[in-house]
């Protein structure tokens, strides 16, 4: 089967979160269950750098009223198409934020264009290249469906991913005339949302199915605790809406082999994390002692209950914890952390800034990872923590709930446990999560335990790229 994945993001190429390692993994755990994947991805500066050997395989004069050529080629073993659009996407800053840290005020025309370039290459545009299905991701490419849809010919169904409801693509209405879609398009059953134009809800309307990134995500989105709005469309579509978990790239991500430790180690030499755990000691600035080492690698926003972390870091000092967060994000957010540093000298530190490399250290050196998300569509980062022996604390909600085994005396008794999973969602709820963990971690028998156990758990992609495979089939047989 041959299928076009359109996204924004696409990782080794741009990244500015979990999206992209999706994008750049599924196409090659797909492989094995005999789909061909090309991603059509925007032709940001660092991916027109990065992919050598572009070639032109289609032209446009006018794209949402500009040229733009697709160019093909691979990278690290993906098969891409890019989109070489200079006046949309060469540019400065990155792919959604100006150097100003705005929005690009055409994000909608930028994104528009993506999508159309998208519905021209799935109605067979590319000489000797048809789609049998496409796949695209998140508001970004929500309106390659309802372009499908509109088309007024045959086109090959589409899977829209919901990576996280809070973006949406929600514009005036003032932009309908330039998106090249009939009037008829403009209604509540198509692009109308809250009296405008809505990509992500375009898209849930117009695809064939709509699947989102962990089962407990895909029911917490129906109640509008978590719909953010959405709640309603989705309920109009819960048939066809499908909850598949994450998994991580296992090669990119192996404690046994990464290169970017500076010591290897699997279930059966954990000792070797120490070395690790000395080297982001040392990276950070942090005094050297037996006592957890905790880290956070995340986006520094009300999503990621960074601000309820940063409410507890006390008592996490208090206990004889350590802090090294890597991330950047809301302002108020890197200056709370940038305090707590000066309060607590040598055992809190940031590094602001996005370093993936120094992330690999810290999943490998830390001794848990704190996520008290307020909401998680999936969550990678715990997935990383399991992986590499650091255990994951982290809300009860979203793909933390689907993927984390709390360690409550069952499952500690069962040997199940792989990490502590809390609610409510709140600094409280958070501070005896971090009591809980420090007892677990002074039982060094129960927290080698868990760490094994999680280093166990299948986080790979095996599993749900066989579920999406078999979505896929569903889809392409469904219409025939
Ligand atoms: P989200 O996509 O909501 O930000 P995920 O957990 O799905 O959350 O994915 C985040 C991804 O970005 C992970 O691969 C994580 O390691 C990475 N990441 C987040 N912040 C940083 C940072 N400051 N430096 C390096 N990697 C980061
Ligand atoms: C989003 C979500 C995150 C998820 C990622 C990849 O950014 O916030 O939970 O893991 O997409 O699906």
């Amino acid at each position: 089967m041959n299928v076009l994945s359109v996204a924004s993001e696409i990782y080794p190429l741009v990244k500015t979160g979990g999206l992209a390692d999706v994008a750049g993994a599924l196409p090659l755990a797909l492989r094995q269950h005999g789909i061909r994947t090309r991603t059509l991805v925007p032709g940001y500066p660092a991916v027109m750098t990065a992919v050598k050997g572009l070639k032109p395989c289609l032209r446009f004069d006018d794209l949402l009223g500009h040229p733009a050529t697709v160019l093909e080629g691979d990278h690290d073993g993906l098969d891409l198409l890019v989109l070489d659009a200079p006046a949309l996407f060469d540019r400065p800053g990155g792919p959604y934020l100006g150097t100003d840290g705005q929005d690009h005020p055409d994000n909608w025309r930028r994104f528009a264009a993506l999508s159309r370039a998208g519905a021209d290459i799935a109605l067979g545009k590319i000489e000797g290249w048809r789609p049998d299905l496409v796949h695209v991701h998140d508001w970004q490419t929500g309106l390659l469906p309802a372009y499908l849809r509109y088309a007024g010919r045959p086109a090959p169904p589409s899977l829209m991913t919901i990576h996280n409801i809070a973006f949406q693509g929600r514009y005036g209405v003032d932009i309908f005339p330039h998106l090249g879609l009939p009037p008829d398009a403009y209604d509540v059953e198509g692009i109308e949302y809250w009296g405008g134009v809505g990509y992500l809800k375009a898209g849930v309307q117009a695809a064939a199915a709509i699947s989102t990134v962990s089962p407990t995500y895909a029911e917490e989105i129906l109640t509008a605790e978590f719909g953010m709005g959405m709640e309603g469309v989705l309920a109009s579509r819960a048939g066809d809406l499908h909850g598949i978990v994450n998994g991580i790239d296992a090669d990119v991500w192996n404690p046994e082999r990464d290169p970017l430790l500076k010591a290897n180690y699997g279930a059966a030499n954990l000792k070797n994390r120490g070395t690790n755990k000395r080297a982001v000691a040392e990276r950070f600035g942090l005094e050297h002692d037996d006592g957890p080492l905790f880290c956070v690698v995340s986006r520094l926003t009300g999503q990621k209950g960074m601000d309820l972390l940063a409410e507890c870091v006390g008592d996490l000092v208090a206990q004889g914890g350590r802090l090294a967060v890597l991330g950047s994000g809301e302002p108020w957010l890197e200056d709370a952390f940038h305090h707590a540093a000066t309060r607590h000298p040598g055992r809190v530190a940031i590094i602001t800034g996005y370093d993936e490399p120094l992330s690999h250290l810290m999943q490998a050196g830390s001794d848990a990872i704190l996520i008290p998300s307020r909401f998680e569509p999936c969550g990678l980062t715990q997935l990383y923590g399991l992986r590499y022996g650091c255990v994951p604390v982290v809300t009860r909600t979203g793909g933390l709930n689907d993927t984390v085994i709390d360690a409550n005396p069952a499952a500690l008794a069962a040997k199940v446990a792989t990490g502590i999973s809390f609610g409510p969602t709140t600094a409280d709820g958070l501070r005896r999560a971090l009591r809980r963990t420090f007892r677990l971690y002074s039982d060094q028998k129960a927290w080698l335990g868990m760490q094994k156990q999680g280093m166990k758990s299948d986080v790979s992609w095996d599993k749900s790229a066989g579920v999406y495979a078999a979505l896929y089939a569903r889809l392409t047989t469904k219409g025939r």
